[in-house]
């Protein structure tokens, strides 16, 4: 008679190797509604830990109003919405508050006798250290976005949701975000959502860039280029397939009915 076989055992590999690959984010099915309108309609979404995802689509498509509910600014109702506890998020105006300096912006909510000391270490990071005491309102766009980084990343987030953030900002500074928003992920790995209008900015930046439409992932690329990334043939034909996506055809400029893709890449929709 046959030996019986050992059974394979390994309770504590099997956790490890489920641990390693437990998402920091993970939604399924999730539906949002408001009255009769389905704004997200089914959806599935998972991120890794320490991944950097862009979303792409159309005004209205329901990008901020996925935004909000994984930052917990509104409840996914009895949804299963998986994220870790630690989330931040900074939108296309930093919403400082104007009577309290730089640092006590940064420094909002965090309690502790090093409050001080963890708001400058974080505005340092931005290279605001020398603006700790400065008023909202003297800051130009670009330090107001980076003050609201600094604010982000203070609360070592899991997750840094970011919505929009360069929109409002010139070219020159945008690419200055682009460089300090990756040199900041390096360093505190939290996993990213970005969300851009910016094809170009989503292939720049993102390990899979995600293309939102009719309330579900329509479309995904995962960008395996390496950083920092130019705009060779290969970042060309992620581009022209993300516009694909859009509805859009193809750059250089054209405009089609509504849609208008600039050679930036930003499109217009
Ligand atoms: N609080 C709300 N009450 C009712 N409708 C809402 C609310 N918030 C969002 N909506 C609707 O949900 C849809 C998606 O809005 P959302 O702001 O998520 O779009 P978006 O993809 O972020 O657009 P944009 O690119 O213009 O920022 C829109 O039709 C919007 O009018
Ligand atoms: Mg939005």
């Amino acid at each position: 008679m046959a030996a019986p076989q050992p059974r394979l055992r390994r309770p504590s590999v099997t956790r490890q190797v489920e641990q390693a690959v437990e998402p920091a984010v993970r939604l399924s099915k999730f539906v949002r509604r408001f009255g009769d309108n389905i704004v997200i309609d089914g959806l599935d979404l998972s991120i890794a830990p320490g991944e950097f995802v862009a979303l792409l689509g159309a005004s209205g498509s329901g990008k901020t109003t996925l935004l909000r509910t994984l930052a917990g600014l509104d409840s996914p109702g009895d949804q299963d919405v998986t994220t870790p506890d630690a989330r931040a998020v900074v939108f296309q105006d930093a919403r400082l508050l104007p009577w309290k300096k730089v640092w006590r912006n940064v420094a909002l909510g965090l309690s502790g006798g090093d409050v001080r000391p963890r708001a400058e270490a974080a505005l340092k990071e931005v290279g605001l250290g020398h603006r700790l005491d400065a008023w909202p309102g003297t800051l130009s766009g670009g330090e107001a976005q980076r003050t609201a980084l600094a604010r982000a990343l203070v609360r070592e987030p899991g997750l840094l949701l970011l919505d929009e953030p360069f929109a409002a900002l010139d070219a020159l500074t945008r690419l200055k975000m682009h460089d300090l928003v990756l040199t900041l992920w390096r360093e505190h790995a939290p996993a990213v959502l970005l969300v851009t209008h910016d094809v170009d900015e989503a292939i720049a930046l993102a390990d899979r860039v995600l293309v939102l439409d009719k309330g579900r992932i329509a479309a995904e690329e995962r960008i395996t280029l390496e950083r920092p990334r130019t705009p060779d043939a290969r970042f060309q034909a992620i581009r022209r397939r993300l516009l694909g996506h859009l509805g859009v055809e193809s750059a250089p400029a054209q405009a089609e009915g509504h849609l208008v893709a600039f050679p930036t890449g930003e499109v217009v929709l």
